[in-house]
């Protein structure tokens, strides 16, 4: 049976996230506005989130969120949460570095060859009525050696994309063997004698802060080009401005900046630009990007699923629940008891245009798949004996994809069961009876039997 979970849905994310999760049995509550101390104030009442980046999960946060059961994070890392104090309260924090890092790996290429290609310089100048040739001509991957800063998701996607490319690529990590075929792992010291580009996937940690500095860049023994998808303060951006000058590094690729806003929504400047992000915006050996490394059309999609798996995984174990369609898949029928269904069938057809037979009105509709279906109202005699044992004045009907593997379920666990299942050429029928002696019909219908 499905816990009665509470999710507070933080930031809009692709629609399978939620659609998933409601038909998983969640209860969903979406705030995409609300201030963070608003939020606080009534955090208390749920048992997880779902947010990509909107504000930092901190101490505080935490402290209101007595009932917090899981945190997920739609995204690849958790610096915006206070991991530690969250594990002391034995929340559970989910990410999905799974979502993105296919669409990380393709675009540390598409910067990598866009810098080695001048595309972006020399597409700029054709548009300014410019054909320099030869100020455009190009650089190979062929033969090069390519370091990766961080071996994890999103540095082995990088390291697989590079595959089909004659380079020699080399990783550096604090773990040890996470090196494999795609990246041989060595010292940061053998990284930065042989490599003619960096490119970083680590994580914004104390020690990954402010990493890529003066004394790091002088430690390579070649010019090299720098790739940079983490994040924005792993490089003290002042620094690469004075590398970019002297000829120490190539050239850059940033799809992050240390100005960003911690949301990634915005620069953090507002007006004066920093001198070394002004030197970035004007050197023709530099290629931007917002932040859009993972953001793909796909990843949307992926981030969504993944969550929506691990949170599944976390309430009912890897297979999941039931999925509900397995149950009912919609309303089949509204049955009442009537002192006159003629006089009211009559009525109803008159002044609501209720198209009447007489058994009452079909009305149809698509399913998410565009199958006709149909759905019936029915006023019954005062008399009926159909709605037996019930004595109430209406009968659900639902309808259900198969009732027999139902009815088995049912049987289990336990549920009344009333008279036999019976199959007429517009479906198979069973019935049974709720807590409250309610009668229900289960209906597997034949739709087009009604056409
Ligand atoms: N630009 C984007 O759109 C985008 C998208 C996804 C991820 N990211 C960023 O990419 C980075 C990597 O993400 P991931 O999912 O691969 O993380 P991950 O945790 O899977 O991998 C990171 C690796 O870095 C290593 N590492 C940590 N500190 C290190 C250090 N000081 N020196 C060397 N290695 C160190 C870890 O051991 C780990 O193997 C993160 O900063 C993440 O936020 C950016």
């Amino acid at each position: 049976m499905t816990p009665q979970i509470k999710i507070l849905h933080l930031d809009t994310n692709h629609p399978l996230l939620l659609e998933q999760l409601q038909q998983a049995g969640f209860t969903n509550d979406e705030d995409y506005t609300s201030g963070k101390e608003q939020i606080e104030a009534k955090i208390q009442n749920y048992h997880g989130i779902v947010i990509r980046s909107r504000f930092k999960i901190d101490k505080a946060f935490l402290d209101q969120a007595t009932n917090l059961q899981f945190i997920a994070r739609v995204g690849a890392g958790l610096e915006s949460i206070d991991v530690e104090h969250a594990e002391s309260r034995n929340i559970t924090l989910i990410a999905a570095p799974e979502g993105n890092r296919n669409a990380v790996g393709e675009h540390t290429l598409a910067m990598l060859l866009a810098l080695f290609n001048k595309t972006n310089t020399a597409d700029a100048q054709i548009r300014q009525g410019h054909w320099h040739r030869e100020g455009n001509r190009g650089h190979e991957l062929d033969g090069k050696t390519v370091g990766i800063i961080g071996y994890g998701n999103m540095g082995k996607s990088f390291a697989k994309k590079l595959l089909g490319f004659d380079v020699k690529v080399l990783c550096y990590d604090i773990l040890d063997n996470v090196g494999d075929a795609n990246a041989q792992q060595v010292s940061l010291e053998t990284l930065q004698q042989q490599s003619d580009v960096l490119s970083l996937h680590i994580p914004w940690t104390p020690e990954t802060d402010k990493m890529v500095d003066t004394n790091f860049i002088n430690a390579f023994s070649k010019p090299f080009w720098l790739l940079n998808t983490s994040r924005g303060k792993n490089v003290v951006t002042a620094d690469l401005a004075s590398a970019l000058e002297s000829g120490k590094i190539l050239g850059a690729g940033l799809d992050v900046l240390e100005y960003e806003k911690s949301s990634f929504e915005h620069l953090f400047h507002d007006g004066d630009i920093p001198a070394a992000f002004q030197y970035l915006l004007q050197s023709d050996k530099v290629v931007l990007s917002p932040h859009i490394a993972g953001w793909t059309f796909e990843s949307h999609q992926r981030l969504a699923q993944v969550i929506v798996d691990k949170i599944k995984a976390k309430y009912f174990g890897a297979t999941g629940p039931e999925p509900v369609e397995k149950r009912v898949t919609g309303i089949g029928g509204f049955f009442f008891k009537s002192q006159n269904p003629t006089a009211l069938k009559d009525w109803y057809g008159q002044h609501l245009g209720l198209n009447v037979d007489q058994w009452g009105c079909t009305f149809w509709w698509k399913d998410a798949q565009g199958n006709d279906c149909s759905t019936q109202w029915s006023p019954f005699a005062d008399d009926t004996k159909y709605f037996d044992p019930s004595e109430k004045q209406f009968m659900q009907n639902f309808r259900v994809h198969d009732l027999d593997g139902l009815l088995d379920k049912l049987r289990a666990a336990g549920v009344t069961l009333v008279g036999t299942p019976e199959a007429y050429d517009y479906g198979k029928f069973a019935w049974i009876l709720d807590p409250e002696g309610n009668k229900i019909e289960l209906w597997e219908p034949i739709d087009s039997a009604f056409q």
